[in-house]
């Protein structure tokens, strides 16, 4: 893919004092972890993560869903950050103001470098209690699967954002106010379908940002942006990075840029 990156872009996110990013399972596709919406592999196949990221799943079949975060804990622990992760992290460190927003539960921006983040939807290494929301982070060996919180005896479930449920509200009020104030704003791996998420490129455009997505396939945001990078972000957020700021290789860990 050697399409090239416009350089009305180089120059705005060059110029850009404050930009806000919008990431998707799209961006962890190229370490192996599935993306939502395609098909789930092995044990999981047969199921649908719209049936399983639920509340009513969870009380319906606590250890059905449990075993399935679990599974994916163990694909996220073993996937490594790609290109486009370690570009993201060398980007926070090039803006004067920059806000990653992202969908995904895996933990890969943070193992990447990036720390000025917002996780619209949770983080699915970390275990809270169902019935108080608290964050656990042990609790006494057990057979019994979900373990139970250990303060109150409820079952521990994922801190993730199941169907159905709201997005934390903190998390989500940075979020828009980051899309509303930014200069550029990157859409990258994302199908924009779900809310409240898929509003934020929206409302950067409409506050005067010059928006861009980077997504192989076309999405209900490709006609709206300004500009589309149609690629795998592991190709073209690195290149991004290097065009607009040479010399600043940012396909491997981020180093501290003095
Ligand atoms: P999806 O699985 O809906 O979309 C993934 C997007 O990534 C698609 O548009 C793909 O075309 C694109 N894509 C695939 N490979 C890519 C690559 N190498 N580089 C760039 N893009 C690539 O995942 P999300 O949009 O993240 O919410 O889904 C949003 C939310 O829907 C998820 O966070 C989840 C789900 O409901 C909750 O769990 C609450």
């Amino acid at each position: 893919m050697q399409e090239s990156i416009p350089e009305a872009l180089v120059n705005a996110l060059r110029a850009a004092r404050k930009v806000a990013v919008l990431t998707g399972a799209g961006v962890s596709a190229e370490s192996g972890v599935p993306t939502f919406r395609e098909a789930q592999t092995g044990l999981w196949a047969q199921y649908d993560p719209q049936e399983l990221a639920t509340p009513s799943a969870f009380r319906r079949n606590p250890r059905l869903v449990w075993e399935w975060y679990a599974w994916r804990r163990e694909l996220v622990t073993q996937a490594q950050p790609n290109p486009g992760h370690f570009a993201l992290a060398a980007m926070e460190q090039l803006v004067p103001e920059f806000t990653l927003i992202t969908q995904n539960v895996d933990g890969l921006h943070a193992r990447a470098g990036n720390q000025n983040m917002v996780e619209l939807h949770g983080n699915i290494l970390r275990i809270k209690c169902s019935a108080d929301g608290r964050l656990v982070t042990d609790w006494p060996p057990t057979e019994e699967v979900p373990p139970r919180c250990p303060q109150c005896g409820s079952y521990l479930r994922p801190d993730v954002v199941w169907f159905g449920e709201n997005l934390p509200y903190e998390a989500l009020a940075t979020a828009v106010s980051a899309a509303r104030a930014c200069d550029v704003f990157l859409a990258v791996g994302t199908s924009a379908i779900v809310q409240p998420a898929a509003s934020l490129p929206l409302e950067a455009l409409q506050a005067g940002a010059v928006t861009v997505e980077i997504n192989p396939q076309t999405t209900p945001l490709s006609r709206h942006v300004a500009f589309v990078l149609a690629g795998p972000a592991g190709e073209f957020l690195p290149r991004l990075v290097e065009t607009t700021w040479p010399g600043t290789a940012a396909t491997g860990p981020a180093e501290i840029f003095t």
